[in-house]
């Protein structure tokens, strides 16, 4: 294991921040994060996993911390019954490519989140979802390190604690585990999710739809609507949906009667955040080179040199704008260093 000082970290998170990790690791084995995390225990300093860097916003110019980049490989078929073929995958493997392959396959059920950028590991601590699909729909088993116990442990889906973009890896009691592997249980007999309108008519007029047919069309809804972080610097959407009571719904929908919502059950109601950034005027608008997204106001962009403090200064300026207008508090959905 090499300990490297004060690197450049803007090519390991997607919003393009040019902030420097005190202290920089690569994993690639379980070895490895035992050896990293006794050099942090050591040193004194706070150790934090990153994988693909797709859902962070790192505020300081030092991170004062061991930067642990996960890059575990590794994917293969572990097992089956009549219903689902078990599939395990490295922390470190990215995401979309993982997607990509696993269809390859034969094996489909996760073409949904086609396109999410990421790792396999942040996918389960995210919770990741879209198009009617989260990641915990499909996850059997999760292989983590836990520094308390020195051991590998392996947890069920039921464990979780899955709620929308949660896990109990983000709780602060569970945040020491290491995510080393997922396993994925994906159906035999699938059928596709077209529960999105955008997506069931992206693929109209085809006679019988496979899980390439979906993964293409998300492919191309996304490529539609938001950027791709390799040309513009972002986190994917920057605010969770909002959920609101009964009450606060009806106060709303009276005085906004074209609200967008979606009703989660229990008498409450999700709101479309982007909708209410967009209506606050605030889809495409700048403030030197932070700004919100000209398609799609929920993402926050880094138009090329926007320090993390400037980003979290813009996403503070357009909370309190929708909660001018809406009374609605917005909560970040990227981890915020
Ligand atoms: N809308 C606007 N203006 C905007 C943006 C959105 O009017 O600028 C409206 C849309 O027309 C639509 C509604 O708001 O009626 C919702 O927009 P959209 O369908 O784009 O989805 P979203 O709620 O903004 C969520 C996820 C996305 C996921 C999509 C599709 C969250 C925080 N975001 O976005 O996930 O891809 O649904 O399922 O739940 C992410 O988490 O990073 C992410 C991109």
């Amino acid at each position: 294991m090499q300990i490297q000082e004060l690197v450049d970290l803007k090519p390991f998170n997607t919003m393009a921040v040019a902030a420097k990790a005190r202290y920089f690791t690569t994993i690639k084995t379980q070895t490895d994060v035992q050896e990293a995390l006794a050099w942090a225990t050591e040193h004194g300093v706070k150790p934090f996993v990153l994988g693909g860097g797709a859902n962070l916003l790192i505020t300081t110019e030092v991170l004062d911390r061991l930067v642990m980049r996960m890059a575990i490989e590794g994917l293969e078929v572990v097992g089956e019954t009549d219903e689902v073929t078990y599939v395990k995958v490295g922390a470190g493997e990215d995401w979309h490519a993982t997607v990509d392959r696993l269809i390859t396959m034969g094996y489909a059920g996760l073409e949904n989140l086609a396109l999410i950028p990421g790792t396999v590991g942040a996918s389960v601590v995210q919770n990741i979802g879209a198009y009617g699909t989260e990641v915990a729909q499909r996850v059997q088993e999760i292989e983590v390190f836990n520094p308390a116990t020195d051991e590998v442990e392996a947890m069920r889906a039921q464990e979780c604690d899955f709620a929308y973009r949660h896990s109990i890896f983000k709780d602060a009691t569970h945040a020491d585990l290491v995510v080393l592997s997922v396993t994925f249980a994906l159906p035999k007999v699938w059928t596709p999710n077209l529960s999105y309108k955008e997506l069931a008519n992206q693929v109209e007029g085809l006679e019988t739809v496979t899980a390439r047919d979906v993964f293409e069309a998300v492919v191309a809804v996304r490529s539609r609507k938001l950027p791709d972080p390799k040309v513009l610097g972002s986190a994917g959407s920057f605010f969770k949906n909002p959920v609101v009571d009964h009450d606060q719904f009806l106060a709303l929908l009276e005085k906004f009667p074209s609200i967008v919502h979606y009703d989660v059950g229990g008498g409450h109601q999700k709101l479309a955040a982007g909708w209410m950034i967009d209506q606050a005027g605030l889809k495409g608008h700048r403030e030197g080179d932070a700004g919100t997204y000209e398609k799609q106001a929920l993402v926050l962009v880094n138009h090329g040199e926007a320090t993390g403090a400037e980003l979290w200064r813009y996403a503070q300026m357009v909370k309190a704008t929708v909660n001018a207008k809406f009374g609605v508090v917005l909560e970040p959905e990227p981890v915020i260093l």
